[in-house]
């Protein structure tokens, strides 16, 4: 295994307990508004620092992003790792147990190595580039759908984004009369492990960051998986609008967000 994962798990298990352990004393915890419809807890905090003290030990020159503001500029500016220590916050906040744990190690502009950690059901995701995803060790496949029939598609309404809602319902509402349901879950990263496992068929949401998609970009990938912004390029890390499938699934989610996407999602 690539020593970067080794750490990346091991930052993934303890941020994630931590929170795990967290939901039995539910009287600490604090939340607070950042942005619209946007929160952060004591918690998340937490879980970024236990994270960025783990890889700092083994790797005290490289970079760091954190969701929660612990970047940091390292002497060794080709390796960068992306933290999101909470990814599924609202979910956290209401006792909903479905959250994970995002690292991701990027170098030279090309993520490496990717670890997704839900600590509720104690599943660990983890790929290494060209080396294929694994669930607890198990080697994942995507299921290779080949239209929307039977399919059931994850999707983040854009909660943040709400002057992106009358388009994104329109072409929920294309999606719903090809598809067979939707899931929205609460967590994108384990969105695109669900998708690497084959436990949903397709995903797409827009105004994600990178550390949203970072991780679990690279299990899906590697499971099989193909993965396009809105106007079917591969620019989904900058615009955060992501379409992620099969190939004639993305071909199938993506005729529907073209038809209906306003100008500003297609950028
Ligand atoms: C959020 C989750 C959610 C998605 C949002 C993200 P957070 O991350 O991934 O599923 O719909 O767009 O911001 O804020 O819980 O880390
Ligand atoms: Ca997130
Ligand atoms: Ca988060």
């Amino acid at each position: 295994m690539h020593p970067m994962l080794n750490i990346a798990i091991r930052a993934a298990r303890m941020a994630g307990n931590h929170i795990a352990k967290s939901l039995e004393n539910t009287d600490k915890i604090e939340s607070t508004q950042k942005g619209q419809n946007d929160f952060v807890t004591n918690v998340d905090r937490e879980a970024e620092q236990l994270i960025i003290d783990t890889i700092k030990k083994s790797y005290p020159d490289h970079c760091i992003v954190g969701e929660e503001g612990g970047s940091i500029q390292g002497k060794d500016t080709d390796v960068q790792w992306i933290i999101d220590p909470l990814d599924g916050t609202n979910n956290f906040v209401k006792g909903f147990p479905h959250f994970s744990v995002s690292i991701a190690v990027r170098m030279r502009g090309k993520t490496e190595v990717a670890c997704v950690y839900d600590p509720i059901r104690n599943e660990l995701f983890t790929a290494q580039r060209g080396s294929g995803a694994q669930l607890n060790n198990a080697r994942l496949r995507i299921n290779p759908i080949k239209d929307l029939n039977g399919a059931i598609l994850a999707t983040g309404f854009p909660f943040k984004q709400k002057q992106h809602a009358e388009s994104f319902v329109k072409i929920v509402g294309g999606l719903f009369t090809e598809c067979s349901d939707f899931r929205r879950t609460g967590s994108a990263a384990l969105d695109l492990c669900y998708l690497a496992s084959g436990r949903v068929d397709g995903f797409f949401e827009l105004g994600l960051k990178p550390w949203d998609i970072a991780a679990g970009e690279l299990i899906a990938r590697e499971a099989g998986a193909i993965l396009t912004d809105f106007s079917g390029n591969t620019n989904y890390l900058t615009s955060g609008n992501l379409v992620a499938s099969s190939a004639r699934g993305v071909k199938s989610i993506l005729k529907h967000v073209r038809e209906h996407a306003n100008e500003g999602m297609l950028k």
